[in-house]
């Protein structure tokens, strides 16, 4: 095994597995990139992209509320020969800490249903009904509210 580090990425690095994952047939009709306000995180073995995620803001679609604001999951992947050794987890969290420390008070995902145990695993929750994505398959949200103690200040803007 190479080195393995678990790190912020720009969209380049990352965009390329989580279509691979996600998209293995191409695009879908809705399919849009990540806005620019976006955060990738990337898990990378000898710089080579093995894991990642995005986190953003975005209202929280589902029922009933979160505690504002609240930031979306996407495209959370593992490269598929790496699936089951931790790489997930290790992203996840980075995840969840970057959209915490820039002040998320909640988190949710649109989650494959296969992927839900992942979800439960890591401590979060899932919520309402089995939905159809279509070109995708049955999906549940699923929810994360931060742990205050854990968001920071949006960093102040320099005059
Ligand atoms: C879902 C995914 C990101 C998980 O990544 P991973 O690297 O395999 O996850 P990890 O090895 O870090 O697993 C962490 C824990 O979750 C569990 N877990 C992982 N995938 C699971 C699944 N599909 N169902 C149930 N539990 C799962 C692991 O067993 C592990 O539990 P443990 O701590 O008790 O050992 C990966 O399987 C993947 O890329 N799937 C295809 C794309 C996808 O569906 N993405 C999610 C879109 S919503």
């Amino acid at each position: 095994m190479g080195e393995r580090v678990v790190r912020l990425a720009d969209l380049d690095e990352v965009r390329p597995l989580q279509l691979a994952v996600l998209r293995p047939d191409g695009p879908i009709p809705g399919d849009a990139p990540p806005p620019p306000e976006a955060v990738h995180v990337g898990a990378f073995e000898d710089d080579v992209a093995i894991g990642a995620a995005t986190v953003v803001p975005a209202p929280w679609p589902g029922p009933g509320a979160l505690p504002l604001p609240t930031w979306q999951l996407r495209s959370m992947v593992v490269r598929a020969d790496l699936r089951r050794t931790g790489v997930g987890a290790l992203v996840l969290r980075l995840a969840e800490d970057t959209a915490a420390g820039r002040g998320a008070a909640a988190l949710w995902a649109n989650a494959r249903v296969g992927a839900l145990g992942f979800y439960v695993r890591a401590g979060w929750t899932v919520v309402g009904e089995e939905w159809d994505k279509p070109f995708v398959g049955p999906h549940r949200w699923v929810t994360l509210t931060v742990d205050p103690d854990a968001r920071r200040p949006p960093r102040p803007t320099l005059p």
